[in-house]
């Protein structure tokens, strides 16, 4: 058994659902089921047996070590965070708390639980930390692309929190020999995605008839993945990565904000054409940045391609084209999303964004 903590969440269910189509191994999800998670995302293996479900929070140390104890997993993922950057700016201790504290208390539980381990299994545990590219701050236009040995510049409190947990995870390995892994991947698109992410943001902003709202001038850049390409990443770490070691996960898929608006409101176009026949390009709005934005990521993905011989199976343009028919073919999901915590963070950040004609 592997045990994926924040499995109901974007990533996590994709997680989950690649390895049960692909495994026969069972899966421990453990969830606090936050704003951000979703019991649908989990319905098609409603009735597998691989696959048990308990809500509790990483931060629940006593919680934690009772589930290792009892399930014994041979590995643990944790995918588990608070994971909007906008949301940390304006709420910070949160993210301090989930994602940092959560993961010491998560050390400490899986350490516990190793420690007493027969030293075969010691031997082939895993805990795998699922990180970010944004612990390695900004890069210029002209920078080569973020390596594993980049160092750590984070800029905003998500970022910040994140890159604190990283540290912790290597001091758990390099002092008490836990075996751990950490993967620092670049921004995922997908099925499932909550829509307060610019991707889902602006297929169901679009839909609804609503302004499309681009930070600043819309020419930060972001290093765009398939979800499916990260989970096939994370499935060959944890198969082969050599303990204590990092890995950046990444397609190339360098995309400035604009860019990728545009792309999706040429999609929806195509795919479900506005009533009046204009482009759903029509609703996009420049409006205030984001403060601290990160200008570009970038990810060097060389070692995890030429040690584990993984490279992404999406294109760019196919990859989003999946998912803007996802959204369309799943209006039940995406209405069911945007009830109450949806709708209370919308109408703030909307109200955050005055356009800049407003403003001036
Ligand atoms: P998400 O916000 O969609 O889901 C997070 C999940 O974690 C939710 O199901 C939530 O209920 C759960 N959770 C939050 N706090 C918890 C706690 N204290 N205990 C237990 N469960 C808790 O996030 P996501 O986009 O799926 O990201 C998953 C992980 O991948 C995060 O660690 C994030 O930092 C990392 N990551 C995300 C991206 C991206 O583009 N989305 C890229 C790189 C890395
Ligand atoms: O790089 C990996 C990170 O990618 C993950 O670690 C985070 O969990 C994930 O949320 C994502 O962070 P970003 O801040 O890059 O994602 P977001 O979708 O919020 O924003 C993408 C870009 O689009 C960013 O430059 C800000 C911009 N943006 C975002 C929103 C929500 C807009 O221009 N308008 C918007 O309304």
């Amino acid at each position: 058994m592997i045990v994926v903590t924040g499995g109901a969440g974007f990533i996590g269910s994709n997680f989950i659902l690649d390895w049960l189509a692909r495994s026969r191994e069972p899966v421990l999800n453990l969830d606090a089921l936050t704003y951000a998670a979703n019991p649908a995302n989990l319905r098609a293996i409603a009735n597998d047996a691989r696959h048990v479900f308990v809500r509790a929070d990483i931060r629940d140390r006593d919680a934690v070590s009772a589930l290792l104890a009892a399930h014994r997993p041979r590995a643990v993922l944790n995918f588990a965070a608070e994971s909007h950057v906008d949301r940390s700016i304006h709420g910070p201790a949160e993210f301090v708390s989930a994602n940092l504290d959560g993961v010491f208390s998560l050390l400490e539980a899986a350490r516990a639980y190793w420690e007493g381990l027969p030293a075969a299994e010691r031997d082939a545990f895993r805990l795998l930390q699922v990180s970010t590219d944004e612990v390695y701050g900004s890069l210029r236009a002209d920078d080569p692309p973020f390596t594993e040995t980049t160092p750590y510049a984070p800029n905003s409190p998500y970022s910040a929190s994140k890159a604190g947990a990283d540290h912790l995870v290597r001091a758990w390995c390099h002092t008490y020999g836990l075996p751990t892994l950490t993967t620092n991947c670049s921004n995922n698109y997908g099925p499932h995605q909550f829509p307060e992410k610019l991707v889902p943001l602006t297929i169901v902003s679009a839909l609804a008839g609503r302004p499309l709202p681009i930070y600043g001038d819309g020419s930060n850049v972001r290093d765009w993945l398939f979800v499916e390409d990260h989970c096939a990443a994370l499935r060959r770490v944890l198969e082969a990565g050599r303990p204590g070691e990092t890995y950046n996960i990444g397609g190339g898929g360098e995309r400035s904000n604009l860019q990728v608006v545009r792309m999706l409101c040429r999609l929806l176009d195509e795919l479900s054409p506005r009533a009046d026949g204009r482009s759903y390009a029509a609703q996009i709005r420049f409006v205030a940045d984001r403060p601290g934005h990160d200008a570009r990521y970038a990810i060097n993905a060389d070692k995890l391609r030429q040690e584990l011989g993984w490279q992404p199976a999406h294109g760019f343009e196919e990859g989003m084209r999946r998912t803007v028919a996802w959204y369309l073919a799943n209006r039940e999901w995406v209405e069911q999303v945007q009830t109450g915590a949806y709708r209370a963070w919308m109408e703030t950040h909307y109200a955050r964004r005055a356009t800049q004609e407003e403003m001036a």
